[in-house]
């Protein structure tokens, strides 16, 4: 639509009244959805949106002459775009122990909060955690850090466990932001833009990012987070599509079903592939992590083989090693099938029993179709490379390259000989 497409990003306000009025309803439904008092749509990512939010609970610091207050607790759980947006924002980090059940350690975080009570600015926290669980003592966690005097900085990467169940306002948090590109329905992946809107408590609407050639943000706003004041503004009708079709019991539903296919997928896999991490009552969030950590002493297959492997069956590999070596973290969100979870289950067993049976089928994957019509030296069969289960034959996908070193590639440019 063109009214959308060609908009220039410092078009005369009086040229986007539509577009503006979009973004004002879209400001107003998140921070609803976040149980926020305001919004800005301005940060490009989730970890730009960390950046801006914690840029503002220092300007709101800065507003009580509390300038010194740069101690940001971080648990070892979190994503590594916290602890590297805490040092962009000037905050010093201190690293909060996680118990064995992938918990944040409370007696820790009492302590670590009461060492550091006079210059504590706060905490980063993902809810549900990256470990995959509603962490049951997480309002005693906002808590300790609000009594020493911090401000909780909820990272809403994983909101789409909370949506119309719960949410960081709900729960006691004073700024979140959330990730456009997971949780409302934009594409993710590729490297395309994302958006990473922050969305605060009443005391902090004011401190909201401003621009300096269109007016938004708060009236002592911090200095702009992105170059166009609404950061990436072409992609906002998608999520306000999104949210607008769903209504409030549509969007509470993709939560239930999202938590609820992770635990599906976890409890069929449990005999094969071990849930790393769960909640008391032995579920998960919205995602699992599967152990794997056995695979390379045990069968000589490391968990990237496994990774490459799926590409056979006609999977992009889920994450790998993050948040724990040799694991691999499922999200299987509210938009799969089951018949889609059933295959991607069943390729993870046969995966499994190849590993155990012929592990150099692992190792070697994947196969791409020259290498099938070539000369073949391998132990197995071209059969048992290509079509490893029945339903692959009818949906085969060959991948374009097969495996390459990619440490190797991350280290060196590998620059194509011509000659
Ligand atoms: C828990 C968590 N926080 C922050 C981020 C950063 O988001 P982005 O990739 O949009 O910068 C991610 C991304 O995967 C994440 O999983």
């Amino acid at each position: 639509m063109a009214g959308f497409a060609a908009m220039h990003p410092f078009a005369p306000a009086a040229q986007a009244e539509g577009y503006l009025a979009m973004i004002a309803e879209l400001e107003r439904d998140l921070a609803t959805i976040t149980g926020f008092a305001g919004c800005t749509l301005q940060p490009n990512s989730g970890a730009a949106g960390e950046y801006a939010g914690l840029m503002i609970i220092r300007a709101y610091h800065q507003s009580r002459s509390q300038g010194y207050r740069n101690i940001i607790l971080i648990p070892a759980s979190a994503h590594g775009t916290n602890p590297a947006s805490a040092a962009m924002a000037g905050m010093k980090i201190v690293t909060v122990a996680c118990d064995a059940n992938g918990n944040i350690d409370v007696d820790d975080l009492k302590a670590k909060a009461e060492q550091y009570e006079a210059e504590l600015a706060g905490l980063m926290v993902t809810y549900p955690s990256t470990h995959g669980v509603f962490e049951s003592r997480i309002r005693e966690i906002v808590d300790t850090v609000h009594e020493f005097g911090g401000q909780v900085y909820m990272d809403g990467a994983n909101m789409n466990a909370q949506v119309g169940l719960t949410n960081p306002g709900f729960i006691g948090a004073d700024v979140c932001h959330l990730n456009l590109h997971k949780t409302f329905a934009m594409p993710h992946g590729g490297g395309g833009p994302g958006v990473g809107p922050v969305c605060v408590a009443e005391h902090l609407v004011k401190f909201l990012p401003s621009h300096s050639v269109q007016s938004t943000g708060g009236e002592e706003g911090i200095t702009a987070v992105s170059s166009s004041p609404w950061g990436s503004a072409l992609l906002l009708p998608i999520t306000y599509g999104y949210i607008k079709m769903l209504g409030a019991e549509g969007l509470r539903k993709v939560t239930e079903m999202a938590i609820v296919n992770a635990n599906y997928m976890s409890c069929k896999l449990k005999d094969s592939f071990r849930t790393y991490y769960s909640g008391e009552s032995g579920r998960v969030g919205h995602e699992m992590i599967l152990d794997l950590t056995n695979f390379r002493k045990e069968y000589g297959v490391e968990v990237g083989d496994v990774a490459h492997r799926l590409m056979d069956y006609g999977f992009h590999a889920p994450t790998l090693s993050f948040p724990v070596h040799d694991t691999l973290m499922v999200e299987p969100t509210e938009s799969e099938s089951k018949e889609e979870m059933d295959r991607f289950c069943d390729a993870l067993v046969e995966i499994l029993k190849e590993a155990q049976s012929v592990p150099a089928l692992v190792v070697n994957a994947p196969y791409t179709a020259a290498e099938v019509v070539g000369e073949w030296a391998h132990e197995f069969s071209r059969e048992q490379a290509v079509y490893p289960l029945e339903w692959v034959r009818t949906q085969k996908f060959f991948p374009h390259v097969t495996k390459i070193d990619n440490g190797y590639g991350d280290r060196n440019l590998v620059a194509v000989n011509e000659e």
